[in-house]
């Protein structure tokens, strides 16, 4: 019979998907204890009720003071950022392999039954099928990517060797309310900031060929649970919204609910961001998770969270294989 899970750990809890994580952990009835170093993420939004430990998920004595008395983990710490392994590779490694090795050492020595890393869809690279399921080839053509499948690798291991319970999710393109957005790179929310303040859109690639999958940050928070719940120990599972969307499409869904005509521009020499990505997301709903939020419904929400003039994204998302990125 299963036991109930006494304490959660959720690393990463002060960042964007972290903190919605957080809010539906402690509604759940949980304790849960965030371990975050604030570099991208923010203590404003953490509620009282949250054990907040301030520290490094490379700092092997913080990771095993926050991993105290914690029986599940929940592993979203590191860089989530594309752009930014490209720019400092070695502060990518660190946080996303190194961090998570520090992970699952501190988990293995202390009562965790129940790891659940965060990683990305970024490790199957260029896609070359569609939709893109679990068993698509792994070829990350970023740091960011072979960095979060480092960390998978590493959770596959420590199964395999040490019988460490871990199952991993590799979300898409996730969007919704509370992203930082000087490190913002996913389209919604970046067009949304543009279009409001009458800016024009930038469209890294070619508007119409270049597709996404948009999954609502509520949705992943949903697809964590149910893998903590019953994700097959050693698998990866996609989350996703399982829809694919052009950038042209999202540019349109923007200006629908605005009165602001819709200027797009794309950056045409950026052609490597030019290619489809959409999830099968079949294996996850084998285990009861659909997705709720529509593109539609997830945009009208955040158009009315960011009222008319929200922060313009900073940071850029240009980058060529092989070189580092451009201002
Ligand atoms: N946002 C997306 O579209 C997306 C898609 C796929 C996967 N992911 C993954 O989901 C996870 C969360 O992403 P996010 O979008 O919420 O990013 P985020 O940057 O908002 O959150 C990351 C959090 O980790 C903290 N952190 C970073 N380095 C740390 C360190 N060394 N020690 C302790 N804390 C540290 C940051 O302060 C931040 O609060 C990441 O692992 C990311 O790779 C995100």
């Amino acid at each position: 019979m299963s036991r109930l899970p006494r304490k959660a750990l959720v690393t990463g809890g002060a960042g964007f998907i972290g903190h919605h994580l957080l809010r539906a952990l402690l509604e759940a009835g949980l304790d849960v204890r965030v371990l975050d170093n604030l570099s991208s993420g923010s203590e404003a939004s953490m509620p009282e009720r949250a054990d907040f430990l301030r520290g490094d998920i490379l700092n092997p004595q913080d990771v095993a003071a926050a991993m105290s008395g914690c029986d599940i983990v929940y592993h979203l710490a590191g860089n989530a950022n594309g752009t930014l392994s490209v720019e400092n590779p070695r502060l990518d490694f660190e946080a996303n392999a190194v961090g998570t090795f520090n992970l699952l050492e501190a988990a293995l020595a202390g009562e965790v039954r129940r790891f659940v890393y965060v990683s990305s869809a970024s490790v199957y690279g260029i896609p070359r099928r569609f939709p893109i399921d679990e068993e698509h080839p792994l070829s990350p053509f970023v740091p960011y990517g072979a960095s979060k499948l480092v960390g998978e690798r590493y959770c596959r291991t420590y199964l395999d060797t040490y019988g460490l319970s871990s199952v991993i999710a590799r979300p898409f393109c996730v969007y919704g309310p509370g992203e930082n957005p000087e490190l913002a790179l996913v389209e919604v929310g970046r067009y949304l900031r543009w279009h409001l303040n009458g800016a024009t859109i930038q469209v890294v690639g070619d508007a119409d060929r270049k597709t996404r999958d948009f999954v609502h940050v509520d949705d992943v928070v949903r697809g964590l649970l149910v893998l903590a719940e019953r994700g097959e120990a050693g698998e990866a599972y996609n989350i996703g919204s399982g829809e694919e969307t052009s950038m042209r499409q999202l540019a349109d869904l923007v200006g629908s609910f605005t009165n602001l005509v819709v200027d797009l521009a794309e950056i045409q020499e950026v052609m490597e961001d030019t290619y489809r990505l959409v999830a099968s997301i079949s294996k996850l709903t084998h285990l009861g998770y659909s997705p709720t939020m529509s593109l539609e419904r997830g945009v009208r929400q955040l158009v009315e969270e960011m009222g008319e003039s929200p922060a313009l994204p900073t940071g850029s998302t240009i980058f060529h294989p092989g070189q580092a990125a451009e201002e």
